[in-house]
């Protein structure tokens, strides 16, 4: 299995910031168990999430992996999630954590305005440079696309340490929905999910 924990160590891309953005677009929207000084719903242009990354370690094992939540370029799309602010020794448990192939990447955040409704979810203004994790399609654990029956019958049969791959998805739409928050991916995944 591949571990990402030194490249992350050596993508310090906010040296000698005090504090920085992280933005959650999977388990990290409802599952923040680090210290974070505040949190704010934010969305990032240009990315597409996907049940396309493999789990071997969390929410599956080596011989029956899981599908679990990345990004994908996509122009003219806008994801939504959560940042975070943190300070930046938060980051290496999660360089541990995320070690199946998630690199660390810079990008633009938007903050959603909290007093928006849903219908104007994509109109915020204030923007700030952040972090993500990304599992890119040349990392050993990318599975890619497949039919939305099969990833969401192989999310059906998977367990791993963390728990059912199943919890994985239907925690992330009620997050998502929560947020008020478009995903034709998920919420489609979500159904599929539901035959089995
Ligand atoms: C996320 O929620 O953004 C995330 C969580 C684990 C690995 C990669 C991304």
């Amino acid at each position: 299995m591949l571990d990402t924990t030194a490249l992350n160590q050596q993508r310090n891309f906010f040296e000698g910031h005090a504090a920085i953005w992280l933005f959650g677009y999977g388990s990290l929207i409802w599952k923040a168990d680090f210290a974070y000084l505040e949190r704010r719903p934010a969305y990032i242009h240009g990315w597409e999430r996907r049940f396309w990354q493999g789990s071997h370690d969390h929410r599956g094992t080596p011989e029956a992996p899981g599908r679990v939540a990345t990004l994908v370029r996509a122009e003219g799309s806008i994801c939504h999630g959560m940042a975070y602010r943190i300070t930046p020794e938060v980051l290496a448990p999660l360089d541990v954590r995320e070690k199946n192939g998630y690199l660390r990447e810079k990008v633009a955040l938007t903050f959603v305005d909290e007093k928006t409704s849903v219908a104007e979810k994509s109109s915020g203004t204030e923007q700030s440079e952040g972090l993500i994790y990304l599992a890119s399609e040349d990392n050993p654990a990318f599975l890619g696309d497949a039919p939305l029956d099969e990833i969401a019958q192989q999310i059906a049969n998977a367990h791993g340490p963390s728990g059912p791959n199943r919890d994985y998805l239907v925690n992330l739409a009620v997050a998502l929905r929560e947020l008020g928050a478009k995903d034709a991916h998920i919420f489609a995944l979500e159904k599929q999910l539901s035959q089995f």
